[in-house]
């Protein structure tokens, strides 16, 4: 995800300093541009920063660790399209990923440190929680809510709820890739196929 998270950035004018958990990530990303060890990360405490890691749980730890000291801004690439209102929805949160391509609709609520991968789309009255990720080409129909830290795989179809009955995704679920589910899916759980099952 940090490469990905870099192509939003570049999009966006920004110049980008990756940060290193250790030497062997430091080697890795060093032919991608600047990198510096985490623990001499102090030095840019004053630079706006983004969490580019897939997985939720992982992005939700090295929040807390860095609450308040910090700050954490939205990087949302150019080419995504917001229905009415929802830019401003975006701007409240923080920590949020949103890559090329993707569309929210209208009255969609989503949470701080979330990620939206490359032509991922959102529809009507749906709520995404905090830390959730949602993988490219991933297609969430309306009334649909997507737990904390729940991660919806590649090409994924949230078939939609209704206004009297939200479609549930439960927290730190993860939805396999190309999985089509028609019905709520239970938290800290795993479902694949079509349509989906549980499989752990
Ligand atoms: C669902 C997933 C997390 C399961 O990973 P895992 O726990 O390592 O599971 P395994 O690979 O051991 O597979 C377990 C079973 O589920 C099946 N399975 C795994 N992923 C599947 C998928 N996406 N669709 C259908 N079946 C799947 C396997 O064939 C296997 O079946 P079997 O027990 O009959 O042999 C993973 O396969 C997946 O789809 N990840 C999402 C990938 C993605 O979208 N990445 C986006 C990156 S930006």
């Amino acid at each position: 995800m940090a490469r990905e998270t870099r192509d939003v950035a570049d999009a966006m004018g920004f110049s980008v300093v990756f940060i290193a958990r250790d030497d062997d990530d430091l080697s890795a990303f060093g032919e991608y541009g600047d990198v510096v060890l985490e623990t001499d990360a102090g030095q840019f405490k004053d630079i706006p920063c983004v969490i580019g890691i897939g997985e939720g749980s992982t992005r939700r730890k090295i929040a807390s660790r860095y609450s308040g000291e910090i700050e954490f801004i939205n990087l949302v690439h150019p080419s995504a399209t917001f229905g009415k209102h929802q830019r401003e929805t975006l701007d409240a949160k923080k920590g949020v990923i949103i890559c090329a391509g993707v569309r929210f609709s209208s009255n969609i609520a989503i949470g701080d440190f979330t990620i939206f991968n490359l032509n991922s789309s959102v529809s009507h009255d749906c709520m995404i929680g905090d830390f959730a990720t949602i993988s490219p080409q991933a297609c969430i129909l309306g009334n649909v809510t997507v737990g904390n830290g729940a991660w919806i795989g590649a090409g994924v179809v949230l078939n939609q709820g209704s206004n009297d009955s939200t479609r549930v995704i439960g927290s730190n679920t993860i939805i396999g890739s190309g999985a089509v589910v028609l019905d709520n899916c239970e938290a800290d759980s795993i479902y694949v196929g079509i349509p989906a099952r549980k499989i752990a």
